[in-house]
């Protein structure tokens, strides 16, 4: 079976009735949106969801979920999030879909956070996948020339469409290759001390399992 699925349906079993679940974006959690639309329809299963991204809102509706918001729920019990690298020490890069800043947010107000990946995600040391960093779209040249300084050349993501990639929040995203990441806390901080820099795709300190699945059917937690 497809190992995102496996993964991304596995997460599910966490779920209780009464959570408020915050729910990640891409093609893993895909899995966990569509299978928790397939729980509420059981009697007496009733949750709340909170999304990361537009994406995430359009599936979580189309499959009959109840949204929330933080105006309205003051925690989050559970949080489900795919990853575009994750190591053991659960240092996770993300924002391949350009989500992170929400999902950093999500994530950080959550009592428990479940990444799910699929095998090819899981990394013995970060930076083979050039680490997201959303920034201020006004004076992004100048931010992304700072962050050059870091030791990157880093290069602003494009959209399908040959323009800009725009984040939900109105926000470039600039795609850095750093070679390998030791020290991710080190570099976040460096990299949230640039004017510009709203949010790098660096989380650690914030999952608390990993689900990695696998083509075979199995899934290993760590
Ligand atoms: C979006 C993300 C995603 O979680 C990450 O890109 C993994 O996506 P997928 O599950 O589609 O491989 O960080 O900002």
């Amino acid at each position: 079976m497809h190992a995102k699925r496996i993964a991304g349906e596995k997460a599910t079993d966490f779920v209780e009735s009464g959570m408020v679940v915050g729910l990640g974006t891409g093609t893993t959690v895909y899995w966990t949106i569509k299978r928790l639309g397939e729980m509420i329809k059981k009697d007496n299963f009733h949750i709340k969801v909170i999304c990361t991204s537009i994406e995430t809102e359009v599936l979580a509706s189309k499959f009959g979920l109840d949204i929330t918001s933080f105006g309205e729920v003051n925690s989050i019990d559970l949080t489900i999030d795919g990853a575009d690298e994750i190591n053991q020490n659960l240092h996770i890069i993300k924002g391949g879909g350009g989500a992170l800043f929400r999902e950093k947010i999500v994530a950080s107000s959550s009592k428990f956070n479940i990444t799910v990946v699929d095998e090819s995600k899981s990394v013995s040391v970060l930076g083979k996948f050039p680490l997201p960093v959303e920034v201020l779209s006004f004076g992004w040249e100048v931010t992304s020339k700072k962050i050059n300084d870091l030791g990157t050349v880093s290069v602003r993501r494009e959209g399908l469409n040959g323009k800009p990639f725009i984040t939900d929040n109105g926000n470039y995203i600039l795609d850095c290759h750093f070679g390998e990441i030791n020290d991710p806390r080190f570099l976040h901080k460096n990299l949230k001390m640039i004017t510009g820099v709203i949010e790098t795709g660096l989380f650690f300190d914030t999952t608390n399992i990993a689900l990695i699945g696998n083509p075979s059917g199995s899934v290993k937690v760590i």
